[in-house]
Formats: C-alpha cells, structure tokens, sequence
C-alpha cells in the first residue's frame, strides 16, 4: 500500500488525476443537493419580474458599472444587517441576469436603496453627488437626464430574459414598451393594464421631466424599486411562527 502511494506522488500526472477525482467528488456531494432540495431558493412573496421601465433602468446600470463600486448583496452579519436591512434572500435576485452582487464596496451597498430617498435626491445624486453628499467620490453622470433612452429593443430584451427563465408572457413582451410608457405616466391610457401586469409597482415621472423619457428616468425606477418587492413585516411573521 504504502509503496503505491510513493507511485502517485512520484508520477504527477496520476497525482493530477487522483487530486481531480477527490475534488470533483467534493464538489457533487456539495452541488448536487441544491438541484434536488426544494427551500434552495426560498419562495418569498412580492417578487416580481422588473417592468420594461426598470429593466431598462438595470441594464445601464450595469453599462455604467455601478457594480464595480456598489454590491447589492446584506450579508448576514450584524454590521451589514443593522446598516442596510434585512440579508438579502435568494429569491430577491432570482430574475437578475447576470446577478448584481458585486465583489467590493466602494459605496454603499444598494440591495435595499429603494424608496430611502426622494426621486429629486437621486436627480441631484446622479447630476453631482458633491451636491448632495460632499465628501462623495462618485462620480457625476449628468448625462443621463439628457439622454434619450433607447428602449426600441425592450421586448426582445424582456423576451432574452424568458429564455433564461423570467417568466414574462407573451402578452408582457408584447406591450413592453406600452408598459415602459405607462410607468411613466399613471394617468395614461395604459397604466390599467401595467398595474395589473406589474401590481403595486412604482408609477410616476422618475427624473423631473415629464416631457422626456431619459436614461435618467430608468435608472431612478430601477433604484427605487430595489428592495421594495418583499414585504419583510410579512415575511418575518411567517418565519416566526413556523
Ligand atoms: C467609483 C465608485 C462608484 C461608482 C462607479 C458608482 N458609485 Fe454610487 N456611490 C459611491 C460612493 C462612495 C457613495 C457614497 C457617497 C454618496 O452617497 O455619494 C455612493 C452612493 C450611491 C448611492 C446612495 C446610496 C445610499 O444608500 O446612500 C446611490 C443610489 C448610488 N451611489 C448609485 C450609483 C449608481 C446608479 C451608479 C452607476 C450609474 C453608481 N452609484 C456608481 C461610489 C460609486
């Protein structure tokens, strides 16, 4: 026994082979289960899929790389759970594609930034953050009120998102951007039926200029939308009395 063991260390390409057996045998007994089990991703009510408006809002920030410097992501630990909330639960990013956890935090975490401040503070925070913040290192974007958005391509966004398991309907992709529309505006026409596609969700002019649809206005619905799906009063009831 002893004299084959000296085999495999002397010969690293078997040793090689054996440490990638051990490891991927490791890694079955850890994977496996979670496809099996079924509270991996806790059900939570509230979660929705994003409305056209919010997901248009998500993928700027994500082409802003707002992640590189903001996780949305509470750890479970005191420090982040007293600053920022409740930890954040599977399901909350179970229709992001790609997921916005981050890996650093050179600002604030933003899992639960939804509805902490007024719209007009998220106009002026985005225009300069000097001007709300002094000591902010973030950079301005005030771009982003000038610019029109693009939303021609909102339905076959929403539908790239069906394929990889956000359950939009059909009828979801195909009144997208009568969708994005109506959030911007509740007393218009569409708003009936947004609201019941997207109940509860926030309906208003996001970035002050209600005569114009800015990248701006996106970006301000997906923030304040963040955080705001699960109701945690609920959640936390539940959780005590099982
Ligand atoms: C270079 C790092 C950096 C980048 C990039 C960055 N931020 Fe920030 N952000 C910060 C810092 C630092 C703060 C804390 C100071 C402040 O409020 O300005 C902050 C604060 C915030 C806040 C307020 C959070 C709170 O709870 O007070 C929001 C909202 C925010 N950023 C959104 C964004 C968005 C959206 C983007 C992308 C368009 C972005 N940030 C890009 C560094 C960054």
């Amino acid at each position: 026994m002893l004299f084959k063991y000296e085999n495999l260390e002397k010969n690293s390409i078997i040793l090689v082979i054996g440490i990638l057996i051990v490891v991927a045998i490791g890694g079955i007994v850890e994977i496996a289960p979670l496809f099996y089990l079924e509270n991996t991703i806790e059900k939570v009510q509230g979660m929705r899929p994003y409305t056209p408006l919010e997901l248009a809002g998500r993928n700027i920030y994500v082409r802003e790389g707002c992640y590189l410097c903001h996780s949305q992501m509470i750890r479970s630990t005191r420090g982040d759970v007293e600053r920022y909330g409740h930890y954040s639960l599977a399901a909350e990013s179970m229709y992001d594609h790609p997921f916005q956890w981050g890996s650093e935090r050179t600002g604030p975490d933003l899992a639960r930034v939804g509805k902490k401040y007024s719209d007009s503070w998220h106009q002026e925070h985005m225009h300069n953050p000097r001007d709300v913040v002094p000591e902010s290192i973030m950079p301005a974007y005030p771009f982003l009120a000038k610019t029109d958005l693009d939303y021609r391509n909102i339905a076959a966004d929403l539908r790239a998102n069906k394929e990889v398991g956000v359950p939009y309907t059909a009828d979801d992709i195909k009144y997208a951007v009568a969708d994005l529309k109506a959030q911007l505006d509740p007393d218009s026409d569409g708003y009936d039926a947004f609201i019941k596609r997207y109940p509860k969700a926030q309906a208003r002019d996001f970035d002050g200029n209600p005569k114009k649809i800015s990248e701006l206005d996106a970006l301000v619905a997906y923030l304040q939308m963040l955080g705001t799906l699960v109701d945690f009063s609920i959640y936390n009831d539940a959780a005590n009395s099982r």
